[in-house]
C-alpha cells in the first residue's frame, strides 16, 4: 500500500521505516530543509536502535522523503499525521501544526484516504481535524479520520513498533479498518514474525499483538492515561523510596517485593531521580488540562508531578549532604540524556541537576555514550566534556551517575576510586550493588537506600588523628 507519513520526528521516522519493512511504499514528508537533506542522503538524525538498518534496507526502494506534502497525499491511501504537539504554557497540547497538516491534506485530496493520528493528541482531536477537512472542502466521501496513537520508547522504537503490546485502532465507523487492517496485517497474522531478516523480538514477546478496536475519542484516551498511569508509577515508587529513606528501608527489595504481585508487575518500579523526555512530562500535563477542561480536576496527576519534580531537589540535596557546600566543588557527572539507550535530552531530569549545580557554583565534568552533541547545545563552554566515564571521575570531588546507561553499570570501581579525588559515588539511578561498592572503598549514596562506606571515612579519619 502507499503510504504518506508527514513529519519526520521520531515518530514519523521510525512509523515510515516500519511501515516499509511491513512491505508498503512510504513518502516521509518533512517542512525543515536540513532534516530532509540529512535523510534524503541516507543520514539518520537520531540514535535510534535498528533504524539505520531499516533505513539502509529500505531507502529509495520503498522509502522516499520529500517536502511535497500534496504529491505525498495524492499518492496514498493513507495519510499519517506525526507531526509534533509542544506543550504550551498552559500545559495545553499546542495543535497548530496537526491542524495546518489537515488544512494541507484537505487541499490534496483527490480520492478516499484514510487520515490517521499517530501524534499524541488530546481527546477529541479527531473530530476536530475532520471538521477541518470538510471547512476546506473535503467532502464526507473522501476521508475518514482514525486515530492509532504510538506506545514506542525512545530507544527502543523500531522493536516497540513491530512487536508491540497492542495495536489500538480508534474509529467511530467500519470504512476505514480494511485500509488499517491491511498495513498492520504482517503483524495481526505473524507473517511478519517467520519472515527470514526480521527485526529480532524482545524477551518478552508472546505471538502476536492484542488488536484493539473502539472509538476514536477512547483511542485518544488510551494514550494519554497509559502515559500518566506508567508515570504516576514512577512517581509511586519514588515516594516510597523516600519513605525507605526515612525508615532506614531498602527500594530494591521493596520494589521487588510490590512488583512480584503480577497485578502491580515489575516494569517501571525503578527508582530514581524521576522521569523526563518529551513524552511524560508533556502528556501528564496535557492529560490534567484536557481533564479539567471537560470538568474533572485530576488532582492525582499534581502529585505525579510534583513528586517528580521533588526527586531532582531530593538528589541535589544528598550532593550537598555529601560534599558540604557546592561551590568551587568539580563534580564528574555520569549521564545527561534523560535516559539510556537515546541521545534526547529534552526535560532530562540530568540537565536540570546540572543546572542547578552550575548554579550554586559547582564545576562539572560530564560524559554520556551517546547524548554529548546535544548537550553541547545547551551547556556551551559552561562544562567539560569528558571522552569516557574514567575521564570524568579523574581528579573529581565526587561522581554523579544521572542516565542508567547499562555500561555504567560494568565499570572498574577500583578504578574509579583511584581516579576520583574523594571515594564518593552519588548515584540517581540505583545502578550499583552497595556492598560492591563498600568493597571497592567507595561511599555510595543512592535512591531510597542507606549510604554505605561512610563508616570507612569515619575508621580512615580516626586512622588519621591517631
Ligand atoms: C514513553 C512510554 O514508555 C511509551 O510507551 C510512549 O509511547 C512514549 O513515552 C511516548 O509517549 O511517545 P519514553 O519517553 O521513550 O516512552 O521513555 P520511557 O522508557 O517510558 O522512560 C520515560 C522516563 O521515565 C525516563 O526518564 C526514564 O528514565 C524514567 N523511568 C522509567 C524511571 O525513572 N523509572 C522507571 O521504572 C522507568
Amino acid at each position: 500500500m502507499n503510504i504518506a507519513v508527514i513529519g519526520s520526528g521520531y515518530v514519523g521516522l521510525v512509523a515510515a521505516a516500519c511501515f516499509c519493512e511491513l512491505g508498503h511504499q512510504v513518502t516521509c514528508v518533512d517542512n525543515d530543509p536540513k532534516k530532509l537533506k540529512l535523510l534524503q542522503d541516507g543520514h539518520v538524525p537520531i540514535h535510534e536502535e535498528y533504524l539505520p538498518e531499516l533505513i539502509g534496507r529500505h531507502h529509495r526502494d520503498r522509502l522516499y522523503f520529500s517536502r511535497n506534502l500534496a504529491d505525498a497525499v495524492k499518492a496514498s491511501a493513507a495519510v499519517f499525521i506525526a507531526v509534533g504537539t509542544p506543550t504550551k504554557t498552559s500545559g495545553e497540547a499546542d495543535l497548530s501544526f496537526v491542524e495546518s497538516v489537515a488544512r494541507d491534506i484537505s487541499k490534496a485530496i483527490n480520492g478516499y484516504k484514510v487520515v490517521v493520528t499517530k501524534s499524541t493528541v488530546p481527546v477529541n482531536t479527531s473530530q476536530w481535524i475532520r471538521q477541518v477537512l470538510l471547512l476546506n472542502g473535503a467532502s464526507p466521501a473522501e476521508f475518514d479520520v482514525v486515530s492509532n496513537p504510538e506506545f514506542l520508547r525512545e530507544g527502543k522504537a523500531v522493536t516497540d513498533f513491530l512487536y508491540p503490546d497492542r495495536i489500538v485502532i480508534g474509529s467511530n465507523c467500519d470504512r476505514p479498518l480494511a485500509v488499517m487492517n491491511e498495513i498492520y496485517a504482517p503483524l495481526f497474522n505473524g507473517s511478519y514474525y517467520k519472515a527470514g531478516g526480521s527485526i529480532p523480538p524482545p524477551a518478552h514477546f508472546r505471538n502476536r499483538p492484542q488488536v484493539i478496536y473502539s472509538s476514536a475519542a477512547s483511542a485518544e484516551l488510551i494514550k494519554h492515561a497509559a502515559n500518566a498511569f506508567l508515570a504516576m508509577k514512577i512517581s509511586f515508587i519514588n515516594a516510597v523510596a523516600n519513605v525507605c529513606e526515612a525508615v532506614g528501608a531498602d527500594i530494591e527489595d521493596v520494589g521487588k517485593g510490590i512488583g512480584s504481585d503480577s497485578r502491580i508487575g515489575p516494569r517501571f518500579l525503578h527508582a530514581g531521580i524521576g522521569y523526563g523526555g518529551s513524552c511524560f512530562p508533556k502528556d501528564v500535563a496535557a492529560f490534567h488540562t484536557v481533564a479539567r477542561t471537560y470538568g474533572y480536576e485530576f488532582g492525582l496527576l499534581n502529585e505525579v508531578e510534583r513528586i517528580n519534580l521533588d526527586q531532582r531537589d531530593r538528589f541535589i540535596h544528598k550532593v550537598r549532604s555529601a560534599l558540604w557546600t557546592l561551590k568551587g566543588k568539580k563534580l564528574g557527572v555520569l549521564g545527561i540524556a534523560y535516559k539510556c539507550g537515546t541521545d534526547d535530552i529534552r526535560d532530562s531530569a540530568a540537565v536540570a541537576i546540572m543546572h542547578q549545580l552550575l548554579a550554586e557554583g559547582a564545576e562539572i565534568q560530564a560524559f554520556d555514550p551517546a547524548a554529548v552533541g546535544r548537550a553541547r547545545e545547551v551547556f556551551g563552554s559552561r562544562i567539560v566534556f569528558a571522552q569516557s566515564a574514567y575521564e570524568v571521575a579523574e581528579g573529581s570531588d565526587a561522581l554523579l551517575v544521572l542516565t542508567d546507561w547499562e555500561a555504567f553499570a560494568h565499570l572498574d570501581l577500583n578504578l574509579i576510586r583511584e581516579k576520583l579525588k574523594y571515594p564518593i559515588v552519588i548515584d540517581g539511578r540505583n545502578l550499583y550493588n552497595q556492598q560492591g561498592m563498600a568493597n571497592a572503598g567507595l561511599i555510595y549514596y543512592s535512591v531510597g537506600r542507606t549510604p554505605v562506606g561512610l563508616e570507612q571515612l569515619t575508621e580512615a579519619a580516626l586512622g588519621r588523628v591517631c
